[in-house]
């Protein structure tokens, strides 16, 4: 089978490679062997692949946060999947054309829904309803602002606020992307810079935001916190710019705002598998009404794999780069 093997930590489109190993075998009791079907590249893949990722493991390694995948054979005594289920996997090493894992990292997932999303569900939709639900307690009414609020991560916070009667400000670097976002359910847009915080002012008419969402850190989440209310929390997820995030102080000591940090990995390690199966239940659910949705820019073949980590690297597209291992799905 076709699995990436990352040589070096780097560029990764000069350290990763297709390379042909052996199949994974026939499942071990408890164990399930799925053939992938589709893997989106995220920025947490580009910076494992830089070695900038928290995770840097003994090379030659295989990145893939997620995928897609169909159950080809289960083993003995595994009762929850069967060959023929779509399935995700809470397990990495993504980035091949099979996986054989424990079934306890394996979630079914409804047998309709759109495998370009179903690729996506595991990390994104997750981080989205965790970020909004999990660090305060916004009300119906009161504001949220996020910057790269066209990411995938983005535009799924959009109408899981809206649902909840939150409002969104929403930060990007083009105002082409406003009325695509007003579509969303977006509240507000408004492109970044200097003066950020009057603008936001301007456009909330008064009303708190009390929860920003910041992942591109750097001086970002300083702007970011500058438009939050006093005893606010500013919570930095991400970092488009590869910097640090940049508080003020006067935010910190003299507003009381909070920076807080956030990776999906943490509160789901503190869940009981039926949580975390009842909670992408639920994502899916959402997915297959059409609440929840990422948009694909491009599918690329597995041999392919050095101009999709190229083009996933590409500022402004129109949405994410996967690739479909065993072939057209
Ligand atoms: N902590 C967690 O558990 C967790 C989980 C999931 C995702 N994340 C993070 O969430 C963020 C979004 O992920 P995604 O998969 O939704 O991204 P995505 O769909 O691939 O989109 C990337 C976004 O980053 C923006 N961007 C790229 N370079 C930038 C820069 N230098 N400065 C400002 N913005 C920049 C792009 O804006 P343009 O369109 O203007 O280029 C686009 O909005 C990433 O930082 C990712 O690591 C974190």
């Amino acid at each position: 089978m076709k699995k990436i093997l990352l040589d070096r930590y780097g560029a990764p489109e000069e350290n990763a490679r297709c390379a042909t190993v052996d199949d994974v075998g026939a499942p071990g009791a408890g164990e399930v062997v799925f053939d992938v079907l589709l893997f989106p590249i995220n920025p947490a893949d580009i910076s494992f692949c830089r070695g900038t990722y928290r995770l840097r493991p003994p090379l030659p390694a295989t990145p893939g946060a997620e995928c897609v995948g169909r159950v080809t054979a289960v083993g003995d005594g595994v009762s929850d999947v069967k060959a023929g289920d779509l399935v995700i996997t809470l397990q990495r090493e993504n980035w091949a054309q099979q996986r054989r894992v424990k079934a306890d990292d394996v979630i079914a997932l409804p047998p309709r829904i759109d495998l370009r999303q179903a690729a996506m569900l595991r990390i994104n939709p997750a981080t989205a309803l965790l970020l909004l639900t999990s660090l305060i307690d916004v009300k119906p009414g009161e504001w949220v602002i996020q910057n790269v609020a066209n990411s995938a991560v983005g535009r799924l916070v959009i109408p899981l606020a809206r649902a909840r009667g939150i409002r969104t400000m929403n930060v990007v670097r083009r105002e082409s992307l406003f009325a695509e976002l007003a579509k969303l359910g977006a509240d507000a847009c408004v492109v970044d810079g200097d003066d950020l915080a009057e603008r936001v002012k301007a456009k909330t008419a008064g009303g708190t935001i009390r929860l920003g969402l910041d992942a591109v850190s750097g001086r970002a989440t300083h702007r970011i916190a500058e438009c939050v209310g006093d005893d606010g929390v500013v919570c930095n997820y991400g970092s488009m710019s590869g910097e640090d995030p940049v508080m003020s102080r006067p935010a910190l000591s003299g507003r009381g705002v909070r920076l807080a940090g956030f990776t999906l990995t943490r509160p789901l390690a503190t869940y009981p598998r039926d949580k975390v199966r009842a909670l992408y239940a639920d994502l899916a659910r959402q997915v297959i009404d059409g609440t929840l949705t990422a948009p694909v820019e491009q599918v690329y073949a597995i041999d392919d794999i050095t101009r999709a980590l190229a083009h996933a690297q590409r500022g402004e597209r129109t949405g994410k780069i996967l690739v479909a291992p065993t072939g057209s799905v």
